[in-house]
């Protein structure tokens, strides 16, 4: 049985009061639940240092956004995985849709990350996805297939189980459309399968993939009861204690 995972992405969202606030809410709402699943959030870099000591003891475990594959150096702006180690991650999200669209991020970048990421001891959760477009034009497999393949290039048996794999069709995030349960499990399978033809099928079997894109406490129930479902990154819903906690407890 794998162990569902359930990760919240803030994005850009929270500033540092806003951030101790909506843990605070959190930690208080999760505590003396049984929890069926691991419980992520991912703030942004500015408060991730403060959400690792009120974190500290709790069910909640600390992710980040991104992060660069350089050690150090002049690279204006960015963040290192040791920064993040530095400050209580043992997760970070790399190659979401919106770093490949609105940052340019290529799938050889993402790998190069995700390569960095599971030197550093990190466990990268790498995110896949098709567009609305590429769906509608019937490429959605040749399109997972490059992002799974080109992303896992070089990666071993035994690091692999550290990695999560996050399905988030870019045509459901933030925009109200949710993959229904059947359209995202297909998928979920698919990538299963691959990893599968990549690696081993006990690689495959261990493999926790997430699915994001719109999920809410009303949908979330459905979707984790998929087979090949055994998370979900959540956006939007992860901002209000109330829902996080809600999608957590439907795992
Ligand atoms: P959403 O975002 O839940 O707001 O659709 C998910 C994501 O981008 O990870």
């Amino acid at each position: 049985m794998r162990r569902k995972v359930i990760a919240g992405n803030w994005k850009m969202n929270n500033n540092l009061s806003e951030s101790q606030n909506l843990i605070t809410k959190l930690i208080s709402g999760l505590s003396n639940e049984k929890l069926n699943s691991d419980v992520v959030i991912c703030p942004p870099f500015t408060s991730l240092s403060e959400a690792s000591s009120l974190a500290k003891n709790t069910v909640i475990k600390l992710g980040a956004q991104n992060m660069y594959f350089e050690e150090n150096g002049a690279f204006t702006g960015e963040i290192s995985a040791e920064m993040l180690k530095s400050v209580g991650c043992e997760y970070v999200i790399l190659g979401h849709s919106e770093r490949r669209i609105i940052f340019g991020e290529l799938d050889q970048l993402i790998n190069k990350k995700i390569k960095k990421a599971l030197q550093s001891g990190l466990k990268p959760i790498f995110c896949v996805g098709e567009t609305l477009e590429e769906r509608e034009s019937g490429v959605t497999e040749e399109v997972i297939k490059r992002q799974v393949t080109e992303g896992l290039k070089e990666i071993s048996a035994n690091e692999m189980d550290r990695i999560i794999v996050a399905y988030e069709p870019v045509w459901a995030i933030g925009t109200g459309k949710t993959a229904t349960p059947q359209q995202a499990e297909e998928v979920h399978a698919f990538i299963r399968n691959l990893v599968l033809n990549l690696y081993s099928s006990s690689v495959a079997e261990k493999l926790v993939i997430q699915y994001g894109g719109s999920v809410k406490p009303d949908n979330a129930a459905e979707l984790l009861s998929q087979n090949d479902i055994d998370g979900a990154l959540v956006g939007g819903a992860c901002l209000k204690a109330d829902s996080f906690i809600s999608i957590i407890k439907s795992a």
